[in-house]
């Protein structure tokens, strides 16, 4: 529950700050803090804007249909690839589904530099065909006579045109190449595979959230939604097809199709998140202003530059790190200053800090910001202002399941809902909050939990999308058993 006033001022109390701090922290826990009544209000401007994306092109959730239909059987076999673009690095899986819901999996990992993300797409495309050609190699398929199928994961906002072609509306999560927007990602990588001659045919194009669901559905088969609360934050879900108003493909084999929202653009117009200050000076400051508004409320990439820009607002009025009169150069800290600097990850190592003197908090801000001799207070308020923050993180996703439960009704056995993503597996409390506000959103449901049960969907999106190209490949009638 958000705070109750009394609860408020202990907490402010508890820090132990000089009046001025105290009045300070006020003001923002009142900026971050979200009450039940503006979770309720988030949640039918969300349903709406689901209801207007699944009418016509071009709104603000694009809620793309996936063309991967209908649900899996658990049954599927076969060996395939996977490609993961998107995060924070790029994955290479071989997924051998076994049936019976069971399969296994080899991966490997490579970075994607800052150089490769900004540059032209032709480069980052044979630098992913680089990173295939030594995996195919390491597993000992590089001479395979047929083709292998591979499910391309490509994370960000493509309008598909089938289940293995699509367009690039625009770049999300720091990613700016050239020569990739209104292109087909699928086709610029087939290219840069043929330029490499592997034995490899891209059969499936998935968002990471479609991969998600799918990869939670072959052993949950409530499944109902997948999402991605990682450096990135997006959903899937399963729709009818007849609730798809604007869709104009013809006749489906399946009755359902899945959803890629993109609600990371949810209200780009501002009407219902209540943004604060430091919210606009980091779209404003960001390579897309004015776009994924709620993304950078909620996901890894945003959440530790938003505790950022609190921190140095405080430092600019002499209320941290160098209060008034105090200034001393030498415990001056240039990473504060610098944009990005506070990571996602000392959010999480902070708030999971239980020592009485909060040293964890204190090692973070000497080794990872260079800022030392902080005093007990200061780690207090550094914790409690963390805290605020990915709280409202947890919180505004969860109004994204519950617009999403609440669109498609909860059936008597309940929904499974997988989740992938750092901001999910790592961060404290981050489920526990997520609970928490679902709880006030549906007060009818004595224990929310056992109604929408959120389960970690670890690397989901690989298999997902090993599943997709397996599906794709008997559509097409290959044999892949
Ligand atoms: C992209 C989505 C993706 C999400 C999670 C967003 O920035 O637009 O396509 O699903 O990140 O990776």
């Amino acid at each position: 529950m958000p705070f109750s006033d009394a609860q408020e001022a202990t907490e402010i109390k508890e820090i132990g700050g000089s009046p001025a701090q105290e009045e300070y922290m006020k003001n923002i826990i009142n900026e971050f803090s979200l009450t039940t009544e503006h979770l309720c209000k988030i949640r039918t401007r969300f349903m709406k804007e689901m209801d207007k994306g699944l009418e016509k092109e071009g709104c603000t959730v694009a809620m793309i249909p996936s063309y991967v239909e209908g649900r899996l059987t658990g049954h599927e076999r076969g060996q395939f690839l996977a490609l993961d673009l998107g995060g924070t690095n790029l994955r290479v899986v071989l997924v051998t589904l076994e049936g019976e819901g069971k399969f296994k999996t080899v991966s490997t990992k490579a970075r994607v530099s800052d150089a490769l993300k900004n540059g032209p797409m032709r480069n980052l495309c044979d630098y992913i065909a680089e990173c295939i050609d030594t995996f195919l190699t390491e597993q000992g398929l590089e001479d395979k006579e047929s083709e292998l199928p591979l499910g391309y994961t490509f994370s960000f906002p493509v309008l598909q045109t089938k289940i293995n072609r699509g367009t690039l509306s625009q770049w999300t999560k720091g990613f700016a190449c050239t020569g990739a927007i209104g292109k087909d990602p699928v086709m610029l990588l087939q290219d840069a595979l043929l330029r490499k001659h592997l034995p490899v045919k891209v059969s499936a194009l998935v968002n990471d959230t479609v991969g998600t669901l799918l990869s939670n559905a072959y052993n949950k088969p409530n499944t109902l939604a997948g999402l991605i609360l990682g450096t990135g934050a997006n959903g899937a879900y399963i729709e009818k097809i007849s609730n798809i108003k604007k869709w104009k493909d013809g006749p489906t084999k399946s009755p359902e199709m899945i959803i890629n929202m993109e609600f990371g653009a949810f209200d780009n117009e501002r009407q219902a998140l209540p943004l604060t200050r430091f919210d606009n000076k980091l779209d404003r400051e960001s390579i897309n202003p004015h776009s994924q508004i709620f993304e950078k409320m909620i996901s890894g990439m945003y959440l530790g530059e938003i505790v950022r820009n609190v921190l140095v607002d405080m430092i600019d009025r002499e209320l941290l790190f160098s209060p008034k009169g105090t200034f001393n150069p030498n415990v001056w800290s240039k990473e504060i200053s610098t944009m990005w600097a506070f990571e996602t990850s000392f959010m999480s190592k902070i708030e999971e800090d239980d020592t009485e003197n909060l040293s964890q908090t204190k090692e973070v801000l000497d080794t990872s910001l260079n800022l030392s001799n902080v005093s007990v207070v200061e780690c207090r308020i550094v914790k409690k202002v963390s805290e605020l923050v990915g709280k409202r993180a947890a919180r505004l996703a969860a109004t994204a399941i519950a617009g999403i439960v609440s669109h498609c009704g909860i059936p008597d056995e309940g929904v499974d809902i997988g989740i992938d993503g750092s901001l999910f597996e790592f961060y404290p409390s981050f489920k526990t909050r997520m609970y928490e506000a679902l709880q006030e959103l549906f007060p009818e449901h004595s224990d929310i939990r056992t109604k929408i049960r959120l389960g970690l969907a670890k690397d989901g999106s690989g298999v997902g999308a090993a599943l997709t190209a397996c599906v794709a490949t008997k559509a097409e009638g290959t044999k892949v058993v």
